[in-house]
């Protein structure tokens, strides 16, 4: 039984009120669409994508997670010509699943975007079949309507075509449907758009094919099914993303003082006995080590952190590596680059970019550390700014080992700062300082008496 994959994308998003496609838009910092594109299991070879004309933006993203091997599925495209439903679009994708021989269709929404690989094996295992749910609130969805043996699909409803009996009924259409290409197919062509909306729907193609077809509703967890169609969804999609990222990681020994406030992303690792206080964001590829800490108000995107490292509170950290017992912050930035060794100490308002600082070196107030490479057990004092650009280029700086730069101090890149220097506070560095030397560039402190009338 060989399966593909059809992620239907096309959509024009109108409920979002939005002019990007709703299926880009993110929940704990991924969109939707590579939440479903993840959750397809690893047997399924490829799938289509279907899209719209103007949706260049989802091809270019998809071979970004591609590149960053986020999901395993080979990704083919297909583009719906006019965005007029649902059937419509899954008809779009027939010439490729035509080339690919396969014998059944997962078919899936890339507006679902909380369905697990778990429940997608289920549908296979059972195709054909299609996933529903108990919604307390069912309003926007398609009903479920049974055959008497309360398994087998009877009829689907679109919402806007239930009477008011129907429009109570509970148990919805989740979108995911694992089916028999040789079946479903040939149906496509043969829906009316005679609805509410003027649209092909697929669910009307699923009812012909109810008629003499058993198709199995397999009960999944609602919020899994959960759609996102409005900016009301997006934040409840939030919510339960985070829920159930949060307590994945409460019960394999990670501390969140406040799981309410916490984001985590659903790629982000965290070793045992780490320290999460609240309102803290973790986004991305973000790896966190045994027994670190991270402090209230901090955000950490697509970086790694070591072990026993301890990030006070409100520091920003972007693209960046960090090892072992590493201090950084409070109110700290390190952005791109930034690489730092075990026992490294970073300050409050001190700012790094492509800054490699090793072993035991400690930058603790109010600088600017951008292009720079930083030796062992370097001191770097108050106010020392690494000037980087000219206006044109960056240049870097290089510091040896055990090197004191005094406070209040400008390098002016590209320069080298040999080992064992001491650099005076205040001193403009213009040319390279060998080892082992004392710079000081200052004007001489001239005290004067005050004039009475100035007194
Ligand atoms: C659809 C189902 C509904 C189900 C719900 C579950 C139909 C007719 N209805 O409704 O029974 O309860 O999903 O979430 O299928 N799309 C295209 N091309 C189009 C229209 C839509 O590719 O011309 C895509 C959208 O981008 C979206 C998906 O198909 O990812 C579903 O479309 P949407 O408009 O959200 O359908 P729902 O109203 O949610
Ligand atoms: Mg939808």
């Amino acid at each position: 039984m060989s399966f593909i994959a059809v992620i239907l994308a096309a959509g024009n998003s109108k409920r979002m009120v939005s002019s990007r496609s709703k299926v880009l838009h993110e929940i704990l910092g991924d969109s939707s669409l590579l939440w479903a594109l993840r959750a397809i299991p690893k047997e399924v070879k490829n799938t289509v994508i279907v899209i719209n004309k103007n949706h260049d933006e989802i091809k270019r993203l998809v071979k970004v997670w591609e590149d960053k091997k986020l999901f395993s599925t080979s990704v083919y495209f297909a583009v719906q010509s006019s965005t007029v439903g649902t059937a419509h679009a899954l008809l779009s994708a027939k010439p490729l699943i035509d080339k690919f021989n396969a014998t059944n269709v997962l078919i899936m929404s890339a507006d679902v975007p909380l369905i697990m690989e778990s429940s997608l094996s289920k549908l296979i295992k059972k195709c054909p079949s299609l996933a529903v749910a108990d919604f307390i609130e069912p309003n926007g969805y398609g009903r479920i309507f049974l055959k008497k043996d309360g398994i087998h699909l009877a009829s689907i409803v679109e919402d806007l075509d239930t009477n008011k009996m129907q429009s109570r009924h509970r148990v919805v259409n989740g979108g995911i449907y694992a089916l028999p290409c040789k079946k479903i197919f040939p149906l496509l062509k043969m829906v009316k758009n005679t609805n509410k909306q003027k649209e092909f729907y697929l669910t009307d193609a699923i009812n012909i094919l109810a008629e003499n077809q058993k198709i199995e509703s397999v009960p999944i967890d609602s919020q899994e099914l959960f759609g996102l169609n409005t900016r009301t969804d997006l934040s409840l999609l939030q919510n339960y993303a985070k829920n159930r990222v949060n307590s994945r990681w409460l019960k394999s020994g990670v501390t969140i003082l406040d799981p309410s406030t916490t984001f985590i992303g659903p790629r982000v690792k965290i070793g045992s006995d780490v320290l999460i206080e609240p309102n803290v964001t973790l986004i991305g590829a973000v790896t966190i080590g045994t027994g670190s800490i991270i402090q209230a108000g901090s955000r950490i995107e697509d970086s790694k952190i070591g072990n026993h490292t301890v990030i006070k509170p409100y520091t920003l950290i972007d693209r960046s590596v960090l090892t072992n017992h590493v201090v950084v912050g409070p109110f700290a930035r390190l952005r791109e680059g930034t690489e730092l060794s075990d026992h490294v100490q970073i300050g409050n308002f001190v700012e790094t970019k492509k800054a490699k600082i090793s072993k035991g070196s400690k930058a603790n107030h109010l600088t600017y550390l951008g292009d720079v490479s930083i030796g062992t057990n370097s001191n770097i004092g108050a106010g020392v700014i690494t000037c980087n650009y000219d206006g044109l280029k960056k240049h870097k700086t290089v510091i040896g080992d055990n090197v004191f730069i005094g406070s209040d101090t400008q390098i002016i890149a590209p320069i080298k700062v040999g080992d064992g220097t001491l650099v005076a506070a205040g001193t403009t560095v213009t040319v390279d300082i060998p080892s082992h030397h004392k710079a000081k560039s200052r004007v001489p402190q001239v005290n004067r008496p005050l004039k009475k009338a100035k007194k």
